[in-house]
């Protein structure tokens, strides 16, 4: 996969894609990614970047050109006659979901845009932007944030970013459920026990009781989860107790 971010401050998103699992993934070729400064693309003779709105009103507005060209960089750089898809970071945008994460998991090629400022001119958006995506229901000084989070939560889903041995299936979100309590070393802290089951070695055992106390996180913690599940009657009864 290759991703290529726009953005005005390149040195905010740097740090993140070189540390940890986003470096790892990088180095084990699992996705490449490229920062691309859209200051580098201002053919204004001060590199401006942006401008007063039209119409008034405070703040400054990212101007179309240099994003567009920006862009137009990006695309050829994919070198590529397939699909790109071009995600502009927005609170307007659909709410990042896991089922978001693991469609774009599926993709070649993204470019995320990152706006700064007031805002971005609509009219680049409406000439680059394929997705509008959102992080939540509030307002953050820029998209950098934003394009960390859709980056991490997409490329620790690509093949053999992660351990191995761990299973998304089990993760939460994955099957419309919260993942079960976790437990390691010692088996007694604090004396707070490791659950019995969990010691037992009888793994189909082990199994349902995850399953079940998946149940019962989201149950408490997310409710609005299990509506769009469907529950056996046994799993009703369990979380009615
Ligand atoms: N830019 C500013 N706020 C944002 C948010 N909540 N999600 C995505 N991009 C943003």
């Amino acid at each position: 996969m290759i991703i290529k971010v726009l953005t005005l401050f390149p040195e905010v998103l740097e740090p993140y894609f070189k540390s940890s699992m986003i470096g790892r993934a990088q180095s084990k070729n699992a996705v490449e990614i490229e920062i691309i400064n859209i200051r580098d693309f201002s053919l204004d003779k001060h590199n401006s970047v942006d401008d007063y709105p039209f119409g008034g009103g405070g703040g400054m507005i990212m101007t179309p050109q240099p994003i567009i060209n920006a862009h137009q960089a990006a695309e050829k750089k994919c070198n590529s006659d397939e699909k790109i898809r071009t995600i502009y970071c927005t609170p307007k945008g659909k709410t990042l979901t896991q089922q978001i994460a693991k469609e774009l998991s599926e993709e070649k090629h993204i470019i995320i845009l990152c706006g700064h400022y007031e805002g971005v001119d609509q009219r680049a958006i409406d000439t680059v932007t394929t997705d509008e995506i959102s992080i939540g229901d509030y307002v953050l000084t820029g998209g950098e944030l934003p394009a960390a989070v859709i980056v991490d939560s997409v490329v620790r889903l690509l093949p053999d970013v992660l351990d191995s041995k761990r299973r998304y299936e089990e993760e939460s979100f994955y099957n419309g459920l919260l993942e079960y309590p976790q437990y390691t070393r010692p088996r007694e802290y604090l004396g707070q026990k490791v659950p019995n089951i969990l010691l037992s070695g009888d793994h189909s055992k082990i199994s349902k009781w995850r399953h079940f106390q998946s149940l019962k996180e989201t149950w408490l913690k997310r409710p609005d989860l299990l509506n769009a599940i469907s529950m056996t009657e046994e799993e009703k009864e369990f979380i009615k107790k």
